[in-house]
């Protein structure tokens, strides 16, 4: 019998279902479906355990800027098909302040180098679908996980699964669950240094039913504050305000959402992004965020559980697949040989990719965004910061080099 038909035939409450994996996936976002896809594909067993539904997963609307390393993981694990047909590739991106758009030539500097516009619920949707193909277990809809025993060499996972208490012993467990996750709490406070930095502002986003009327991205810096104009695909846009962390969205009217997205984005030239009708809104706060070591001995902490950033950069989705493509490469070793010198080294090799995209996250973000205190020469000095940047090659040079990303290393 199947672990999963064992588990549906046992009666709650009277039965603890025990059953075994190599890794304990907890969390089916792009972190834990990714994981699975490369051990599966490297012949390794693993359990993912996630507590929202199939629907909200693939509903959830977040980031849509891949790199050039997601895009090529995503077709070298075989789920690149409607991602080629449907990614929207940019060379390039512009920077727009004083009434004016700059572009920067990424594709140029960095010797052809780019970005994918492909929604992160696209990415989990195309997951979601290789997983189910592989018949490996992805469980939905999990309540009450908890992490154990990960000190010693049999960590556990328990939860229950429609209504039955399970018990899944593991050799590893990878902490997929992102920033809310439990994974890092049950980590002992005195084995985690936190190093942190929330921010004085959130982003209003928005998707709207209107053709882009800008073939690539235009971040804005405006004395009204900051605002970014992206896509979806030819009939969608996405745009995004920088707001207060915790605006009321119900005081946004979709009136008011256009004229301020036109007063800070519209340049002199004409230039404004078309408008339609507004079918999703939501407020993000915004927060960098590092959690050191990501290991505590057989617990693995990867993606948004082990570090955040702002989403100025577009690093979050890409980090987390940086991650779990190191630690799928480290668990092969593991398997293979007994080898552990690459799962000793996946936390300080990982924290390396880490504190680079959170440098360029911050930056990008204070290079961007208006804070409270902020007179009217830090906007003069955030002016002449982007009027540098867009005339200096070496700088272009270094803002393309970090946007479009390096390749994934093991
Ligand atoms: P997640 O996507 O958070 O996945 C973790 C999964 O674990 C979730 O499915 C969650 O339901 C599940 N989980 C949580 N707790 C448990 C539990 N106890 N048991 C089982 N499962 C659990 N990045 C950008 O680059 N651009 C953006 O515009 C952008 N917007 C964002 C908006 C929001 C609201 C948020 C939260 C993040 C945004 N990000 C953005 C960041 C980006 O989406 C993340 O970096 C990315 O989702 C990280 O993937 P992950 O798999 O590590 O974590
Ligand atoms: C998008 C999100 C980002 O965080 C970003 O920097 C650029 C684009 C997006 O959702 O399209």
């Amino acid at each position: 019998m199947s672990w999963s038909a064992a588990a549906h035939g046992a009666k709650a409450g009277t039965t603890i279902m025990l059953s075994r994996t190599q890794v304990g996936i907890v969390g089916a976002g792009p972190a834990g479906l990714m994981l699975g896809q490369l051990l599966h594909l490297r012949g390794i067993d693993s359990v993912i355990l996630e507590n929202r539904s199939q629907e909200y997963v693939i509903e959830r609307v977040r980031a849509g800027v891949l790199e050039q390393a997601t895009v090529d993981l995503m077709r070298e694990v075989g789920v690149g098909g409607r991602l080629a047909r449907e990614g929207l590739r940019h060379d390039g991106v512009y920077l727009a302040f004083g009434g004016a758009r700059h572009r920067i030539d990424m594709a140029e500097l960095t010797g052809g180098r780019g970005i994918t516009i492909y929604g992160q619920n696209e990415v989990v949707r195309d997951l979601i679908d290789a997983r189910q193909a592989s018949g490996r277990p992805l469980h939905f809809e999990v309540e009450d996980v908890s992490v154990h025993d990960f000190t010693s060499g049999t960590p556990t996972i328990r939860y229950r699964l429609n209504g039955v208490a399970c018990e899944l012993t593991c050799d590893v467990i990878a902490g997929c669950d992102g920033f809310h996750g439990i994974t890092r709490p049950a980590i002992p406070a005195d084995r985690l240094r936190i190093f942190e930095r929330a921010y004085p502002f959130g982003w209003l986003g928005i998707l709207a039913e209107a053709a882009p009327s800008s073939d690539e991205l235009v971040y804005s810096l405006h004395e009204r504050g900051f605002a970014l104009f992206s896509m979806r695909s030819p009939q969608v846009t996405r745009l995004y305000l920088q707001c207060a962390p915790d605006e009321d969205i119900g005081a946004w009217s979709d009136d008011r959402i256009w004229s301020e997205l036109d007063a800070r984005l519209a340049t002199n030239d004409g230039w404004r992004p078309n408008h339609g009708r507004i079918f999703q809104k939501g407020v993000t706060g915004m927060r960098s965020f590092v959690a050191e070591p990501m290991r505590c001995g057989r617990l693995f902490l990867a993606g948004d559980a082990a570090h955040i950033v702002p989403p100025t950069g577009a690093k979050g989705l890409n980090l987390a697949m940086a991650d779990v493509y190191r630690l799928a490469v480290a668990l092969e070793d593991f398997y293979r040989s007994g080898n552990e010198a690459r799962l000793d080294a996946y936390s300080e090799r990982a924290l390396a990719r880490t504190w680079r995209a959170q440098r360029f996250s911050w930056w990008m973000t204070s290079m961007l965004h208006r804070a409270d205190g902020d007179n009217p020469f830090d906007f003069r000095r955030q002016r002449a910061e982007l009027e540098y940047l867009v005339g200096s090659r070496a700088a272009m040079t270094s803002l393309a080099e970090s946007y479009t990303g390096a390749a994934f290393d093991a």
